[in-house]
């Protein structure tokens, strides 16, 4: 496929030659009048390649690639400085500018630096994948009966091409089970597209999904391609599939059923060789019941469901996934490994996990940063998670709404005790809790004469 160039330049006729010269070296050409525009179409067009004319009115060049760098840090740009600016170029090269070329250039020039840069970029991303493959792919643990049988589920669909739901409450690790589906198959080399359909604005979403063609519509400046596009080969993970409009509805139901879309103002079919992983943590049969999502979609999505349970029902994970969490931070962390006390996992398991596994996690790296004793205590553990475990405290003497005086209760108190163990003060203070020599303090203060009271010697 053509590389796609983003050329910013503010002169005229400087756009002209590059775009032509680039057109006849077989690259999809983005042309872009100035700083802001080139930024934008960077941002919408998402070009393999930025040539950045340094000074351009508004926003420079030097600052869109500032602006770029923030996106992305890999991606090559190349900055065209005036002739003897050494001090930009240097500047540009700091910056990430993969190479910088000044003005007056042949197009030969040009070519082989745009070749070289290209390279980079490639490099990079070989790169990216490679320490992606080292890091092994990340790794689901579970011991419970529930998540014995997910990952025989996995096992048996991961290499076929069928469509997929994983349901289950946020942060029970449906977006892991979908990359661990994608990596065990044989599109594993292949790209894994991630969408969330929850986060882009609905107007966007039928070209992000699909692409665009030039002039589809106001501001389709140039051709745009979309994730299925992207996705071929491999997988595409839809997620939070529960917010995907009804009108995309019915076009991701026409992909699932045809095996083929077309780019928004497009002509041409194309055929999608695309394995769909959808996930959602809402109850679609109950949407498909109030008629916010279609029922022949769901048919469809759910060839295979894998539901997750929320960590409370399978609590015997607590403990391996403490354990791994563990393992993780302290060596990102640089920390030697946390002991665990042993009350901490009863009092994990009693909690109810409104976050299930992202939230244990939080919990365990807080915990890692926090520990400096080198173990897992229950202090280590969010207030949060300790009130709700330990439960409400059955209260002895509840508060009258209007508050009441402490010390008439205490004297009450004093005055009971000393009645019920018949002025016998070493029982009173027994049934108090409190000591002999406390209670004698506390019967002075209230003005207790034993001798009045019942009869007997102080
Ligand atoms: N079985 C597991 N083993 C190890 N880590 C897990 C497991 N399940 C989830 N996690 C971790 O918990 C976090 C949340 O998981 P994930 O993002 O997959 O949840 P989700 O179900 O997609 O949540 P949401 O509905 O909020 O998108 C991630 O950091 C993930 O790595
Ligand atoms: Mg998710």
């Amino acid at each position: 496929m053509a590389k796609r160039v983003l050329v910013a330049d503010d002169e005229k006729n400087m756009r002209w030659i590059l775009e032509k010269n680039l057109k006849e070296w077989g690259f999809e050409v983005i042309l872009a009048q100035n700083g802001e525009e080139a930024l934008n179409l960077f941002l919408e067009e998402e070009p393999d390649l930025a040539i950045l004319d340094l000074r351009m009115p508004a926003l420079d060049g030097m600052s869109v690639l500032e602006k770029i760098r923030s996106i992305n840090d890999k991606f090559p740009a190349v900055i065209v400085t005036a002739h003897g600016d050494v001090d930009s170029a240097v500047r540009a090269v700091r910056l990430g500018a993969v190479d910088y070329i000044a003005k007056p250039f042949t197009m030969e020039e040009l070519r082989i630096t745009l070749l070289r840069a290209l390279n980079v970029g490639e490099l990079n991303k070989e790169i990216e994948f490679l320490r992606h493959e080292a890091a092994g792919p990340a790794v689901l643990i579970g011991q419970s009966r529930k998540m014995s049988s997910i990952f025989q589920l996995i096992e048996q669909v991961a290499d076929t091409s069928a469509t997929i739901l994983i349901t289950g409450e946020s942060g029970t690790g449906k977006e892991l089970i979908a990359s661990a589906i994608h990596n065990r198959s044989s599109r594993c080399r292949k790209p894994y597209i991630k969408v969330n359909c929850g986060a882009i604005p609905e107007n966007l979403m039928e070209s992000e999904l699909f692409g665009h063609e030039k002039g589809a519509f106001t501001g389709a400046l140039n051709r745009k391609l979309g994730r299925f596009d992207r996705a071929q080969g491999g997988t595409i993970f839809l997620d939070e599939m529960g917010e995907l409009s009804p009108n995309l509805q019915v076009k991701l139901l026409r992909v699932l059923q045809e095996r083929e879309f077309e780019r928004v103002g497009g002509v041409e079919t194309i055929k999608a060789d695309v394995r769909v992983i959808a996930a959602t943590n809402r109850d679609l049969e109950v949407m498909v019941n109030e008629g916010r999502f279609r029922e022949d979609l769901l048919y469809r999505l759910k060839v295979i469901q894998i539901h997750v349970p929320p960590l409370r029902e399978r609590v015997e994970d607590i403990l391996p996934l403490v354990e791994h969490f563990i393992q993780k931070y302290s060596s990102e962390l640089n920390r030697d490994k946390l002991r665990i006390d042993n009350n901490v996992i009863d009092v994990l398991k009693k909690y109810n996990f409104p976050g299930n596994i992202r939230e244990l996690e939080n919990i365990i790296e807080r915990a890692v940063i926090l520990s400096a004793k080198g173990t897992l205590s229950l202090n280590s553990l969010p207030r949060e998670v300790l009130k709700k475990s330990l439960g409400p405290r059955r209260e002895i003497v509840t508060l009258p709404e209007d508050g009441v005086s402490l010390e008439e209760v205490e004297e009450s108190l004093v005055r009971q005790a000393l009645d019920k163990a018949d002025g016998n003060q070493t029982q009173a203070a027994r049934l108090l809790g409190i000591t002999r020599y406390a209670l004698k303090y506390r019967m002075e203060k209230y003005n207790i004469d034993l001798k009045i009271c019942f009869n007997k010697p102080e």
